[in-house]
């Protein structure tokens, strides 16, 4: 028997060594017991990072809803799979049974072939959260399609670029969305967007909101008559271990968004191994990732892990603010949610309101909270911990990224015993390694250093799309036969780690990675703009925020253009969306370069966070003398 369900520490130990010492039959075993294939692996696993390449479940055969749906009709037929509870709390919550979910999804999977949708076509999926987007990943994945799912606040620009890199042949999308008293139209942010995208032939239209839209003859038309004419029944399509499921694209220190490739088998036995022990799930339980799906929060814990487990996953449409300050509680209370999984940003957001919000709702059906994004602070691990948790649910602190798939470093709840702002120890079959700047990798405990990963794990990505090279170098070529993961963390006496952020320049704000350069180009581009640089300061509710550096291409412009400021904002909500609007901008004759004409972001990012007593060795700099005029004038 597999060890599937780890209950107590020893338990973990055993199955973490085991997993180690033999990597390739402890997941033989996971995936043979656990999981439905058409056809089984000859090889477990084939890898060398120095390609890099990566294969799981040699020619193994399957598919993904198979898993997530059709094996769970004659026992769970009538079980919730997915609670959908819509922004306003007026509406009525929709309880979609694992049958009902199998209809839609054959439903929308019999639409995408009329609409000549086959195995490895793209389509891009940007509709908020609503049944419909789960329906549609799904779809996706039962003809063996692949999704690329952009988060529905990006802008037209950024949506049409990721469009564009992965040549998607349709869309689908909502009129609208509802976030909070606001609707926001989203038909219309396709229409600028497809304007440049001339590979889509296809757009099919949610209707959420009922706003008014355009309707393009032959290429738009609404979903709903389509799928109350499709046949109920799709067979499942099957697909190689290793053919991609999904890209998703995240932000990297330099260039343009990756679209970061997942694989089917490896993701598919990873995302539900990983939910399973980290969640504690149990048969009845109400489980409610707040994520979007998205981002991979979404994909993994909200859509396929929980689904792959036979569980009741709640997807959520609407904000914490709304209707007041308590609407998570709320929501806990009223679906008697067991696991509770959100990001540091909205614990820290909640902690600021009263605590009456929390207080007058029944939290007693809680088990276990989970966060995930950035680190957690301690404070806000606190308050979670205590008016949340009523120090009786564990908090899983867990750290993982887009490129890794699933949880890498986190406590098991009621396992390892938890610790604030510490991810504690690595998942099993993880094997993290802490290196020092001359690459050595830091043995024992008390060390601190950058966190790469030594050996494949099975949801990792194995490519980005269109560009493995730039995930050979992004990932493998830092050390030589370790993913490197972007992060710095810590391993302390016990040897928990606890990660302490990244180390390149991505920034993280309110749990949204966002690259530095994309957003200066975004800026450079303002007419008036010559140059600029933004880092990341300390922010207390979002985490991070973001300070731009601006040099003008005519001094004094600021003085004259009042809405300079509001400008530059407006130029990235344009070309990126508004999660990457600057907080502070602050106009300078000049920005800090080496002598190799390379922005010194270390002394920016001190003066932004107000930490100027050491800026380090500066007179190496080609031109010291704006330092002095970048403080006086830090906002
Ligand atoms: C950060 C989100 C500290 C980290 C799943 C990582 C965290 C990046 C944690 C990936 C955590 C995520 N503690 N930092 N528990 N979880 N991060 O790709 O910097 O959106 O590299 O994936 O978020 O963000 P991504």
């Amino acid at each position: 028997m597999s060890n599937y369900h780890i209950k107590h520490l020893e338990e973990y130990f055993q199955v973490y060594r085991k997993s180690v010492r033999d990597p390739e039959s402890f997941w033989e075993e996971i995936a043979e017991e656990h999981f439905v294939w058409r056809k089984k692996w000859d090889k477990v696993l084939d890898w060398d990072f120095s390609k890099p390449e990566i294969k799981w479940f040699r020619n193994a055969k399957l598919n993904i809803t198979e898993n997530c749906l059709d094996r769970h009709l004659h026992t769970r037929g009538d079980k919730t799979a997915i609670l959908f509870e819509p922004n306003d709390p007026k509406e009525e919550a929709q309880h979609i049974t694992y049958r009902q979910l199998h209809e839609k999804v054959c439903r929308m999977a019999n639409v995408l072939q009329d609409h000549g949708i086959k195995k490895g076509d793209r389509v891009c999926i940007y509709l908020p959260m609503i049944p419909e987007l789960a329906v549609a990943l799904l779809a996706c994945a039962r003809i063996g399609a692949i999704h690329s799912v952009v988060f529905a606040g990006f802008s037209s620009q950024a949506l049409a670029n990721r469009i564009n890199d992965c040549d998607c042949k349709m869309v689908i999308a909502s009129d609208g969305s509802y976030r909070g008293n606001k609707t926001l139209e989203l038909k219309g942010i396709v229409d600028v967007a497809l304007k440049e995208c001339l590979g889509v032939e296809s757009v099919l239209v949610v209707k959420r909101t009922g706003e008014k839209v355009e309707m393009q003859d032959g290429r738009d038309q609404w979903l709903q008559p389509l799928l109350d004419a499709a046949s109920t029944e799709c067979k499942a399509v099957e697909v190689d271990a290793e053919d991609p499921l999904f890209i998703l694209y995240t932000s990297g220190s330099t260039g343009k968004p990756k679209g970061m490739v997942h694989t089917t088998g490896g993701y598919m036995v990873f995302v539900a191994y990983t939910f399973k022990n980290i969640f504690q799930y149990r048969e009845n339980d109400v489980y409610w990732c707040t994520a979007d799906i998205g981002w991979v929060t979404g994909h993994s814990y909200i859509v396929y892990g929980p689904l792959a487990n036979g569980a009741t996953s709640v997807m959520f449409e609407g904000v914490p603010s709304y209707p007041d300050y308590g609407r998570f509680w709320d929501v806990v209370e009223k679906h008697k949610v067991n696991q509770f999984y959100t990001a540091p940003t909205a614990i820290r957001a909640l902690a600021k309101e009263s605590l009456d919000y929390v207080e007058k709702h029944d939290l007693s059906s809680l088990k276990v909270l989970g966060s995930v994004g950035e680190p957690i602070n301690e404070e806000a691990w606190h308050w979670y911990n205590t008016n949340v948790g009523k120090n009786k649910s564990p908090i899983v602190d867990t750290w993982w990224q887009t490129e890794t798939g699933g949880i890498m470093i986190s406590p098991i709840p009621y396992v390892t015993p938890t610790a604030p702002t510490y991810a504690t120890l690595p998942f099993i079959g993880i094997q993290p390694a802490l290196m020092d700047e001359n690459e050595n990798e830091l043995k024992g405990n008390q060390v601190e250093g950058r966190l790469c990963i030594k050996f494949p794990w099975p949801g990792m990505a194995r490519t980005i799309w269109g560009n493995h090279k730039r995930y050979g170098e992004t990932y493998f070529s830092a050390y030589k036969n370790k993913y490197f993961t972007g992060d710095g963390a810590l391993r302390d006496a016990v040897g928990y780690y606890r990660i302490t952020g990244r180390v390149d320049d991505v920034i993280i704000v309110s749990g949204h990675n966002l690259g530095t350069a994309p957003i200066e180009d975004a800026i450079n581009e303002h007419p008036a703009v010559a140059e600029s640089a933004v880092v990341g300061f300390p922010h207390d509710v979002k985490g991070n925020a973001l300070y731009g550096f601006v040099i003008l291409k005519e001094v004094g412009e600021s003085r004259v253009r009042e809405n300079l400021k509001k400008e530059i904002n407006q130029q990235i909500t344009e070309l990126i969306g508004p999660i990457a609007k600057l907080d502070k901008i602050q106009f300078v004759s000049g920005l800090p370069k080496t002598r190799s004409a390379k922005i010194m972001r270390r002394i920016l990012r001190k003066i932004a966070g107000k930490d100027t007593s050491n800026l380090g060795d500066t007179s190496t700099l080609l031109n010291p003398e704006v330092i002095q005029e970048i403080m006086d004038n830090a906002l």
